[in-house]
């Protein structure tokens, strides 16, 4: 059976205030009602989280965070743990996104989060993506090597609570996604290392999304031609009808 597609709104530091966070976050919900199929999440920043989540869990709309504490409790100074996290609703959270890493988050530190999203059963969207491709292919080995070190310790029954997230650092922010050619390539080699890890039947339905200059125009083929499950979207998921676009897209996917 065909997993169901999922598009992840990424907002990062966006937007300046919290009135239009709350149209935006207003702006999905109400317009939710014409997507059919696809589960649709969106991470605000952590200051706007509790106040856009609605209280009643009835909305088609989920709302993740774009980080938590590598550590479970104690005095770390502007950190929220995922206890915390689970304790006010949060489903899902990205992990080891490229710009946290090049803030200097490491994959040891992607592996500790990864292990405390899950025990609290939080959703962990883990980013994984080279910064440049060789002809050596010692970008595959990069990607195997992030992934490899963020399930250390991950077992078969938390796996189920696991996303993989392929941002490749050319596309983000960047004018154009790589070709969906690339991101089938990649998605091969992810489900390689997800099997060797899992076995075919768990790692097939690990959902492997792609990130990087995904839009409305482009989603469906990158999602189509690339195979992925679907797309962790930036600047895109900024605008109302530009993220529901995205989501009708996914939504005629059959
Ligand atoms: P853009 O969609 O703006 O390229 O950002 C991609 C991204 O980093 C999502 O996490």
């Amino acid at each position: 059976m065909k997993k169901k597609k999922i598009v992840i709104g990424n907002w990062k530091m966006n937007p300046e205030t919290f009135k239009e966070a709350k149209e935006l976050s207003e702006g999905i919900r109400k317009k939710m009602v014409g997507v059919k199929k696809t589960t649709a999440v969106v991470c605000p920043p952590h200051l706007y989280f509790m106040s856009l989540k609605p209280k009643n869990a009835s909305t088609k709309l989920f709302y993740g965070l774009q980080n938590i504490a590598r550590e479970a409790a104690g005095s770390f100074t502007g950190e929220l743990s995922a206890t915390m996290a689970r304790n006010c609703g949060v489903t899902y959270t990205i992990i080891g996104h490229s710009e946290r890493r090049a803030l200097g988050e490491t994959d040891d530190d992607v592996n500790k989060k990864v292990l405390l999203a899950l025990k609290e059963g939080i959703k962990a969207v883990i980013c994984v993506g080279e910064s440049k491709v060789d002809e050596h292919a010692g970008h595959l080995t990069f990607i195997k090597n992030q992934i490899v070190t963020a399930l250390k310790g991950v077992t078969t029954s938390d796996i189920g609570n696991v996303l993989i997230a392929y941002e490749p650092l050319s596309a983000i922010g960047a004018k154009n996604p790589i070709t969906s050619y690339e991101i089938h390539q990649r998605n091969i080699f992810i489900k390689k290392v997800l099997c060797d890890l899992y076995g075919k039947a768990k790692a097939f339905d690990i959902p492997v999304l792609y990130g990087g200059s995904a839009n409305a125009m482009n989603a469906k083929e990158l999602v189509e031609g690339g195979e992925v499950d679907g797309l962790l979207v930036g600047r895109d998921s900024l605008k109302v009808d530009n993220f529901i676009a995205i989501l009708k897209e996914m939504d005629s996917i059959s």
